[in-house]
């Protein structure tokens, strides 16, 4: 069934065709109580195009599946794919809101700017996500820890085997039912010290969200598995003595008088999930400083007892605790350390936010489903 919707944005009109075949009713409860992180997707897919003569065009919300790609579409083989990670969450009263989007809507054309693709308006990009939730809305679970993990992203599927930007782009937007990134959100990590692989380098593209960043991130990943850690840590690439952040997270210390330390760097992810936990430390009446941190920094000030925090952040993982980082001939902390104090009462504050449990002072919730 084709049918169409009016949209906030009256030139852009979303062209809606519903998933003949959706899960059933006690299939996709199936899924909501237990979903594993990026498993499972939901019955339907936003897709909008772009080209350099017709601009954004075609926006339509259809049935979840695969993507007819050429096989010569220059994202297979120049990697030109950003993406963004977002969270549909639902409130007691059944409503579903979701966090800071505007802020994702921003990355994303940082990102596109970065890598030579097309700027998605930010109304399209707000327009997207209601328009999923309005035919999905019932995928967003309810249970504690659980939301609709958002994933829309960009790439080049222009034809073309010549190294350009690609005048064809799609842009789409999928979503997936998920409980804790990983598995139990309150016991602390262990991370790998990568002291081998970096993650980006100076005039790089660290700080956009492009695949590619995460295709180099890989091998390092699983060095960390082969050491027990569920997450790598990257150094920079000049110099490797200072923290960047995690394959897929930002990182953040604790000093014992309260102050949270975070590395500054042009070669980062500029994690929303950081400065809304950094904001809130900041009302609470923590000291924030943004900084170079080297690791040695890390080391003296946990074993002096300086230092006697740190946690790891991101959408997928809201707030985790560290319990150690272990590098090849040292660790700082130990597996087995509780979640510190400040960790936990930041991530608290957040979810709670998110979840609607707490006032939000500073207007982050979005409502989706209206
Ligand atoms: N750094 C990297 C490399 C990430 O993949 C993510 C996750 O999106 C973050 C940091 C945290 O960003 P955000 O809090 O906006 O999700
Ligand atoms: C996110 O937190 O949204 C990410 O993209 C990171 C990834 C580890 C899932």
């Amino acid at each position: 069934m084709t049918i169409s919707l009016p949209m906030a944005t009256p030139d852009i009109q979303f062209q809606v065709t519903l998933n003949p075949a959706p899960l059933s009713d006690s299939e996709r409860q199936a899924v909501l109580d237990n979903p594993v992180f990026g498993t499972v997707f939901t019955d339907h897919m936003v897709d909008i195009c772009w080209s350099e003569k017709g601009g954004w065009h075609r926006p339509r919300v259809q049935p979840y599946g695969p993507i007819p790609l050429d096989p010569a579409a220059s994202v297979l083989h120049y990697g030109q794919e950003i993406f963004e990670g977002m969270k549909g969450y639902r409130h007691e009263d059944g409503s579903i809101w979701t966090f800071r989007p505007d802020q994702n809507a921003l990355r994303l054309q940082r990102s596109a700017k970065r890598m030579a693709l097309p700027e998605l308006p930010v109304e399209y990009f707000l327009q997207a996500l209601k328009e999923l939730i309005a035919v999905d809305g019932a995928w967003v679970p309810s249970a504690p820890e659980t939301s609709l993990y958002i994933r829309p992203f960009m790439f080049a599927k222009e034809a073309f085997l010549g190294v350009r930007p690609a005048n064809k782009v799609a842009f789409y937007v999928i979503a997936s039912p998920v409980g804790p990134y990983f598995g139990d959100t309150v016991s602390p990590v262990s991370i790998w010290l990568s002291t081998h692989y970096s993650r980006a380098g100076k005039g790089g593209t660290g700080a956009a969200k492009a695949g590619g960043n995460y295709a180099a991130s890989l091998v390092a990943q699983t060095e960390a598995a082969e050491n027990g850690c569920k997450q790598v840590l990257f150094l920079d690439s000049e110099e490797g003595r200072f923290l960047e952040e995690l394959g897929g997270m930002n990182v953040v210390l604790v000093h014992k008088d309260g102050t949270l330390v975070t590395p500054h760097s042009e070669t980062i992810l500029q994690g929303i999930t950081r400065d809304s936990v950094l904001q809130l430390a900041e009302d609470a009446g923590h000291t924030v400083e943004r900084r170079p941190i080297t690791i040695d920094e890390w080391r003296e000030g946990s074993a002096s007892g300086d230092i006697v925090e740190a946690f790891a952040c991101g959408t997928a993982a809201t707030v985790v605790p560290i319990g150690q980082l272990k590098a090849p001939d040292f660790t700082i902390g130990s597996a087995d350390a509780p979640p510190g104090e400040v960790t936990m009462s930041l991530r608290s504050q957040l979810i709670d936010i998110q979840y609607g449990r707490a006032a939000d002072p500073h207007g982050w919730m979005q409502r989706l489903d209206q």
